[in-house]
């Protein structure tokens, strides 16, 4: 049997696809190696997949219905279970180019409902990514799943609420069995260029100055890309069949914010570097703080955050360094 894993090439999407086949299963990637940052990024970490036995990649959009019935009738009597990650992600984007979110968050997840639905009889679970963003700007911390979501202040977090609402009907209707993961801040080697912690370190590198947006006092509950795979994996294994609706959401999160400024005294330290900051005011759609409750997915998924922000930073600055012909030639947007 095999896992279908979508958003392969992405950021996530790799780590999962490549602690799978550790594991010992094997691996469909889907992926439509879209610009909205440099393909060749995508390329590199797709590049690592293909080495690894056991992994199978097919190009193609997610909103496509015809392409996904195609991966469908293709494999999938094979697939036990889907770990669908692909997304327009980013919550600033969102705002230049909302319809992306429309096609790939909305479309996108309903055609892998669709799929999960009529084409892979022997499914025994879907795992699918939400964010920290539904959130929205709630003032009471720490984020609990049972906590009110329906102040989305970004079209991104309206997209993956929204995703999650579709997953229950799903799950109501037909009985599919899904878990919705609600990711807060991700970070480490390999990861996404448009995200804070790379534009700051390619631009302290670069010795040009970084904006920190609310005067540097945002707090964000940034979790090592090791432990969001672990969750992932560690959700995977438990369907929630023995609930009347065989749906689940749970928080992965470090469960321990840090202020934007701490966090750009650590990414010095790992650079060896001093930053030249520049304060900035509030961006729309942006919140103030992220903090993951996380009790219940410590109780029913038997997870644990294990890598604290110095330690997943030097990771990243090493790999980052490592791969410098890589990192240096994206072009990362200015911080
Ligand atoms: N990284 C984070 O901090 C974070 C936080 C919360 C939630 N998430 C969610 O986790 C998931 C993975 O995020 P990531 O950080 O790895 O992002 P990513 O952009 O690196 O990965 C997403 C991948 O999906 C692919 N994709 C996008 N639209 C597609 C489509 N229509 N068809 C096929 N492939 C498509 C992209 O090409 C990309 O490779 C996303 O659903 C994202 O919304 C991420």
């Amino acid at each position: 049997m095999s896992v279908l894993v979508t958003g392969a090439a992405g950021f996530i999407g790799m780590h999962v696809c490549l602690a799978l086949l550790k594991a010992g299963a094997e691996v469909i990637g889907v992926d439509d190696m879209n610009a909205y940052y440099t393909p060749r990024l995508k390329e590199a970490r797709l590049a690592r997949l293909n080495a690894r036995k056991g992994f199978t990649f097919m190009a193609g959009d997610i909103a496509d219905r015809q392409a996904m019935e195609h991966i469908g009738r293709a494999h999938g009597a094979s697939v036990s279970s889907v770990v669908h990650l692909a997304a327009q992600a980013g919550v600033r984007h969102s705002l230049a180019d909302p319809f992306a979110y429309v096609q790939s968050n909305l479309v996108g997840h309903m055609v892998i409902l669709e799929l999960c639905r009529h084409h892979l009889p022997a499914l025994t679970h879907l795992v699918y990514a939400s964010s920290s963003s539904v959130y929205g700007g709630n003032e009471k911390v720490p984020f609990a799943v049972g906590d009110p979501v329906e102040c989305p202040v970004s079209l991104y977090a309206a997209t993956k609420r929204c995703d999650e609402l579709l997953s229950q009907s799903y799950a109501s209707l037909y009985g599919i069995p899904q878990t919705g993961l609600r990711f807060f801040t991700v970070y480490g080697p390999w990861g996404r260029p448009d995200m804070a912690y790379w534009r700051f370190a390619a631009a302290i590198r670069r010795n040009r100055p970084i904006r920190l947006y609310n005067q540097g006092r945002m707090r964000r509950d940034f979790t090592y890309v090791d432990d969001i795979v672990e969750g992932v994996l560690q959700a995977l294994a438990r369907p929630p069949t023995s609930l009347p609706v065989p749906h689940r959401l749970y928080n992965l999160g470090h469960a321990d914010p840090v202020e934007l400024r701490t966090f750009v005294r650590l990414l010095e330290a790992a650079l060896g570097q001093s930053a030249r900051i520049e304060l900035a005011p509030m961006q729309p759609g942006d919140v103030e703080t992220t903090m993951a409750d996380i009790e219940a997915t410590r109780r029913d998924l038997d997870w644990q955050p294990r890598t604290d922000l110095a330690t997943g930073l030097d990771r990243f600055v090493a790999w980052f360094d490592a791969e410098a012909a890589l990192t240096a030639s994206v072009d990362a947007d200015p911080a």
